[in-house]
């Protein structure tokens, strides 16, 4: 007889990652047909470009041959911590290394602080377009989700439907800057901040996965550094970004002591610990040179420039110029396709694969996410695949 599994009705709503839907589909055409797929759904680096650097790598061995292999319980390495601290200090919230935890990845401590404060019943606000991990655990969680729309086109919060949509039970706030999936900066973290601060329980958690891939001049704002929000504030970022150590899995948390107290528990019982000698690469990515996080800044804005030319010269597409991480995020609703039609067309017929906006939230109808951290010979071959490609409905 089958086997029928007593799962439980918590992971219910468990489905295959929405975001990476292309991708799966990509990969599996690839196998089966020998195509050369264009990736510009991935959320991660492509190509020599973007290699980790020689010296993190260095470090990571001399770390190996140094023998930090075994279990080491707790909250990170105390040298990592610190410099952690530093760092978002320089960002303008005054940080000691007590206030910080190091993770397996910004997507674990989203994970950890989600189920660390949601219980069934408790609210939470999203962004909508937002990133689809955060829900599945508040969800798990038993919690509410509210979405708040980001207006259109520059994707900012409106703040009269954010107040609004605050009640007594809401806990958690999600903010991500630089966003994804449209690369925008929150512009006006004071603002969020004056609301936040009206409700004595509610919490943000402060996403800023891509705070060192921001162009033009801008600068990346913390709503941790506004006056107040530094007590109920959990920021989160990553070595996956700033230093192409994606596969890594190592990030960061930073929130006041009593939380990171319940983080590192939580932490401890789950993976014990960030592996040590990851840890010591972390470690030497952040206190090593720091020219090469530029110089990739740099290669990054010129792709951007590349990707967003070379949409708005095909015919039913618009796309703005993001002022930060490394993606865009053009309106095809000219093509007369919904994201779903326009992704699905251009992957079966083009072999370039992208995100539907939709994976990201309702707001994300029209609008299909790009990733340009490619090398430029796809940037330009997938540009010409879509320009040959006919869009219309
Ligand atoms: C908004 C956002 N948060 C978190 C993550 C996860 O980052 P990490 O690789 O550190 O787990 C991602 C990954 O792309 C992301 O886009």
């Amino acid at each position: 007889m089958a086997m029928t599994y007593p799962f439980s009705r918590r992971i219910s709503h468990f489905v295959p990652p929405k975001q990476w839907a292309s991708m799966r589909v990509a990969k599996e055409l690839e196998k089966t047909t020998g195509r050369k797929i264009i990736h510009f759904e991935k959320g991660d680096y492509q190509g020599p470009d973007f290699d980790t650097p020689e010296h993190i790598i260095e470090a990571t061995v001399k770390a190996l041959k140094e023998g930090y292999v075994r279990y080491d319980p707790g909250p990170g390495l105390p040298e990592l911590r610190e410099a952690i601290a530093e760092e978002m200090t320089k960002r303008g919230r005054r940080t000691t290394p007590d206030e910080v935890i190091v993770t397996a990845g910004a997507k674990h401590a989203l994970t950890m602080s989600l189920l660390t404060f949601l219980e069934d019943g408790d609210e939470v606000i999203f962004p909508n377009p937002g990133y689809p991990p955060d829900e599945v655990w508040a969800k798990y969680a038993g919690a509410i989700i509210k979405h708040t729309p980001l207006t259109k086109p520059d994707w900012q919060f409106d703040l009269e439907k954010l107040e609004t949509l605050i009640t007594p039970k809401t806990k958690l706030l999600i903010i991500n800057t630089p966003q994804r999936p449209n690369g925008h900066l929150v512009e006006n973290p004071e603002e969020i901040a004056e609301i936040c601060l009206k409700h004595k329980n509610l919490m943000v958690i402060s996403d800023e996965i891509f705070s060192h891939i921001v162009y033009d001049g801008k600068q990346h704002k913390t709503i941790s550094a506004v006056p107040g929000m530094e007590e109920r504030t959990i920021v989160i970022d990553t070595f996956s970004k700033t230093y192409a150590m994606t596969g890594w899995r190592i990030g960061w948390a930073v929130a006041p002591k009593p939380v990171i107290e319940k983080l590192s528990i939580f932490l401890q019982d789950t993976i014990t610990n960030v592996a040590a000698f990851i840890q010591k690469a972390a470690y030497a990515a952040m206190t090593g040179p720091q020219d090469w996080v530029e110089r990739k800044r740099q290669i990054l804005q010129r792709k951007r420039d590349k990707m967003v030319e070379g949409l708005n010269s095909i015919p039913g597409i618009k796309c703005d110029k993001p002022a930060g991480a490394f993606y865009a995020f053009p309106d095809i609703t000219g093509t007369g396709l919904t994201s779903q039609e326009f992704t699905n067309r251009l992957l079966e017929n083009a072999g370039v694969a992208v995100v539907a906006g939709t994976a990201f939230g309702s707001q994300g109808e029209g609008y299909v996410r790009v990733t340009y951290a490619v090398p430029d010979e796809d940037i330009e071959e997938g540009i010409e695949r879509i320009k040959n490609t006919n869009l219309k409905a």
